[in-house]
């Protein structure tokens, strides 16, 4: 069956078919680069970003995802802040894997934009019940927010159209512990709440729902997604300056003159986007080269934002998945029951296939216009 996204009114009178979308997540290098892509697809009606604890904390986050929609030219998107700590345990950030304001090597200007004064699980719950099986929701961080929200409104899997989650490891490896990932990992009980509360496929079923489940990419698909530096020279290449986002200087895949902190040679013209996405992700490679083999980086959450614009980008699997909360070794584990041996209903569609080069051909050429764009 074909996906039919909500079509929003100045979209549908400008002929394009768009996503209402709200995100989470936890700005973080590999966060920006799915909002840049988001911002990037004219397919894309971004609502709302929430922020939550995880890469960095809570306030770093906020601020991180307002620099990077400014960068982008989107100062107008409502941006709130929600719980600064999971929900049961200490906030454990990732400065290793994204740098220690989270966003690598690169440096932005602070943010000018004001922070909502909503709280980010509200805002989710009230726009939900404004535009009851409108809004996707799509989530990049810890699920500590989203726990929070079905807490305050249990129908919120009934008032959202879909929920598509970056988190989990169901077949393969974990990344944080020998079978956890990060989102999981830092807020188990969040991600427990979340699945048992989305997972009701019955009481979910409505007439134009792609599918009554959340849909979740787990390091099975995301790791898949090796961002590598061929991609930022394509994408440079495209908004018409070098990979380190000079402009009409040395020739192209030069990064001559760059310094650690990103700035350009006094000077010259730079394309800022390019020039972000170099700084940030030379700090996401050089930790990815360290600790998995290979100068790149797994963009986790954009091959998730992407698969909520188009669900064709992943094959699923509908299965029961619950999260160890009581492990010696495995705490955070999404245990996912493949043969079905507990008897219990499926509550995700877990995604087992992607198709990495469409994903990585769109992300190339969005992001790519977006940054030619704003030269
Ligand atoms: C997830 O963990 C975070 O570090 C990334 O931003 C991504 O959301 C991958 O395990
Ligand atoms: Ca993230």
């Amino acid at each position: 069956m074909a996906y039919d996204p909500v079509v929003s009114e100045p979209a549908a009178k400008r002929g394009t078919q768009r996503t209402a979308m709200i995100v989470d997540c936890d700005t973080g290098i590999d966060d920006s680069l799915a909002l840049l892509y988001a911002v990037a697809s004219p397919d894309c009606d971004l609502v709302a970003v929430t922020c939550t604890a995880g890469n960095v904390d809570a306030r770093q986050v906020a601020e991180n995802t307002r620099a990077v929609l400014e960068l982008a030219g989107r100062s107008d998107v409502e941006v709130a802040i929600g719980r600064e700590t999971p929900l049961a345990r200490k906030l454990i950030t990732t400065p290793e894997t994204h740098g220690p304001r989270g966003i690598g090597y690169a440096e932005l200007p602070a943010a000018r934009m004001p922070l909502s004064s909503r709280f980010g699980p509200d805002l989710i719950v009230e726009e939900a019940r404004r535009r009851p099986g409108e809004l996707t929701l799509v989530t990049l961080a810890p699920l500590t927010n989203v726990a929070l929200a079905v807490l305050r409104e249990p129908e919120l899997p009934r008032l959202l159209r879909r929920v598509v989650i970056m988190g989990g490891s169901y077949r393969s490896a974990g990344n944080t512990a020998p079978t956890t990932e990060w989102n999981v990992n830092v807020d188990p009980e969040a991600a427990r709440i979340v699945f048992e509360a989305f997972g009701d496929e019955g009481s979910n079923r409505g007439p134009d729902r792609p599918s009554a489940l959340p849909t979740a990419l787990g390091l099975d698909v995301t790791e898949r997604a090796r961002f590598l530096p061929e991609h930022l020279a394509r994408l440079a290449a495209l908004a018409g300056c070098a990979p380190d986002g000079s402009m009409g200087g040395g020739p192209s895949g030069s990064s001559g003159g760059r310094s650690k902190g990103g700035g350009a040679a006094a000077g010259s013209a730079i394309n800022a986007i390019v020039r972000y996405l170099a700084d940030a992700l030379r700090f996401y490679m050089e930790f990815h080269s360290r600790y998995d083999g290979f100068y790149g980086a797994f963009i986790h959450d954009p091959l998730a934002l992407a698969t909520a614009l188009d669900p064709t980008l992943v094959r699923t699997e509908a299965v029961t998945v619950d999260v160890e909360l009581a492990g010696r070794l495995t705490t955070g584990e999404t245990v996912a029951d493949w043969r079905r041996v507990w008897g219990r209903p499926p509550n995700v569609d877990v995604a087992v296939e992607a198709e990495i080069d469409r994903f990585f051909d769109r992300f190339v050429e969005r992001v790519g216009a977006l940054a030619a764009g704003r030269t």
